[in-house]
């Protein structure tokens, strides 16, 4: 079998337990095999990018990791990657910066990647790209010589062509997804709206097999939403619900019902309309003041763009007007915090919580959601509230689901969840447990890897190209 090579611009720290950066990391190392390859960035910025990854092993996996140079970092990270690109696909226009010297760092950045990833490729590897810090790396590794097959998948939502369309370097882009042979997104949706963008800015034709070409380059572009590990949530969850953790926050809420949110401290998540839906709830329904305590775990994340700045203060703001405003002397409604938590710590409070709350105003797909459902008992579960604009909800019908623009329909959502009969709970938790158990994070690892594998090599169709 073709070795896999992971290539992301973050890498799990090799051999670390705990808080891991972001979900992509996390989910893709529920399914790594020996013998992969992960290559991307060490998290270090020093004062010269190197032209070699440092390799390390661990499990049997490799690990290639490169450093970046404070000026790399500045232009690939936080500003093209985080300042422009993030913003824009997650329809947020008027958060969206672009600097043209921004795009050269980012092209810069993924250039150094290639060049230090091809000397370690072997010919019959398959070569898979994560995310949107990489979008032009296929193009790069292209222009080095490299034949092997290539794919890649965008974890983040894509949006409609005319929003894209707004990038000054949209084509460019669009173009640089063309190198791959294979490009994955979450959901149907976003496939559309990525095929329409190939169509009406690049002006792609359609051939059979579901292939499309621009000139001489073709790609296919497929829906294949990501999971979990299902059974090992759950287990970690059950396991977690015995430990210190566990005991000391259930302890501290002596008996009120759980709510919990856990998301990175970015807008997307749609934390300030959260917050307003909670307040709402409390004030129309005052009979479940004391009765129920909101946790919600924004751990800090890209604290060095100013967007994400902004957001904390205003959080640390409206998280302030709600508690002066509903607290009582031995009841606090919500309990703020911007430190991350281990994953196994979250999925004994998931299992606790009685509400789990994910409305992000755009996911791509959101992994809360599905390790909230596999977190929970299913003698008596909790009720799972989801925005209608995260990937998981076009496959996850059974929670309450929300327009998190409307405050209102988080309000009701609570509410309701906070009155569901247990007969109701069980047969939503089971239809979405099911949905959580058959899309996994290895089903999702073997469908990619699978259908990258059974993608037309081009090294073959040159041959046969030059022998016509
Ligand atoms: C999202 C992105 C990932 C990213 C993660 C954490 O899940 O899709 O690519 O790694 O956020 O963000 P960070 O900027 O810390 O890598």
């Amino acid at each position: 079998m073709a070795r896999i090579v992971i290539v992301s611009n973050r890498v799990p720290t090799p051999g670390r337990r705990g808080v891991q950066p972001g979900g992509l990391a996390a989910a893709l190392g529920d399914s790594l095999r020996p013998g992969t390859l992960w290559f991307g960035w060490s998290g270090r910025v020093v004062a010269e990018t190197p032209t070699r990854a440092e390799l390390v092993e661990h499990r049997g996996v490799a690990y290639a990791m490169i450093d970046l140079s404070e000026s790399h970092y500045r232009g690939f990270y936080a500003g093209f990657a985080n300042g422009t690109l993030w913003p824009l696909l997650h329809a947020r226009l008027g958060l969206m910066e672009f600097e043209r010297a921004d795009l050269e760092g980012y092209v810069a950045v993924n250039r150094a990647f290639a060049a230090a990833l091809a000397p370690l490729l072997r010919p019959d590897d398959l070569v898979w790209v994560h995310d949107y810090h990489l979008i032009p790396l296929g193009a790069e590794l292209r222009a080095l010589g490299v034949q092997n097959r290539l794919g890649f998948f965008l974890h983040v939502p894509f949006v409609p062509a005319s929003i894209f369309g707004v990038l000054p370097c949209a084509d460019l882009l669009l173009r640089a997804l063309m190198a791959y042979d294979l490009v994955g997104v979450q959901s149907e949706q976003h496939r559309r709206d990525l095929r329409n963008a190939m169509d009406e800015i690049l002006g792609a034709r359609a051939a059979a097999g579901g292939r499309i070409y621009v000139g001489e380059q073709s790609t296919r572009i497929i829906a294949n939403p990501i999971g979990i590990d299902a059974a090992g949530f759950t287990a970690l969850a059950e396991r977690a619900a015995g430990r210190r953790e566990a005991k000391r926050l259930a302890e501290s809420l002596v008996g009120r019902a759980l709510i919990i949110g856990a998301d990175r401290l970015d807008y997307s998540k749609g934390l300030p309309n959260r917050f307003e839906g909670f307040a709402r709830f409390l004030h129309r329904y005052p009979e479940f003041r004391q009765k129920v305590s909101y946790l919600q775990v924004a751990a800090l994340s890209r604290a060095d763009v100013k967007q994400y700045q902004a957001l904390r203060r205003e959080l640390d703001r409206l998280a302030g007007d709600i508690n002066g405003r509903f607290a009582e002397f031995d009841w606090v409604p919500l309990r703020y915090m911007t430190s991350a938590l281990p994953r196994a710590t979250l999925a004994g409070f998931y299992r606790m919580a009685r509400v789990g709350l994910v409305t992000p105003l755009r996911d791509g797909m959101n992994l809360v959601a599905k390790e909230y459902v596999a977190a929970q008992d299913p003698r008596d579960p909790g009720v799972l509230i989801l925005s209608k604009f995260a990937g998981a909800a076009e496959r996850m019908a059974d929670a309450l689901i929300v327009n998190p623009y409307d405050a209102d329909s988080i309000t009701d959502a609570i509410a309701r969840a906070l009155t569901m009969p247990l007969a109701e709970r069980q047969r939503r938790f089971e239809t979405l447990a099911h949905e959580v158990r058959t899309v996994t994070a290895q089903s999702f690892y073997a469908a990619f890897c699978a259908a990258l594998a059974g993608t037309p090599v081009r090294r073959l169709a040159l041959a046969e190209k030059g022998a016509a």
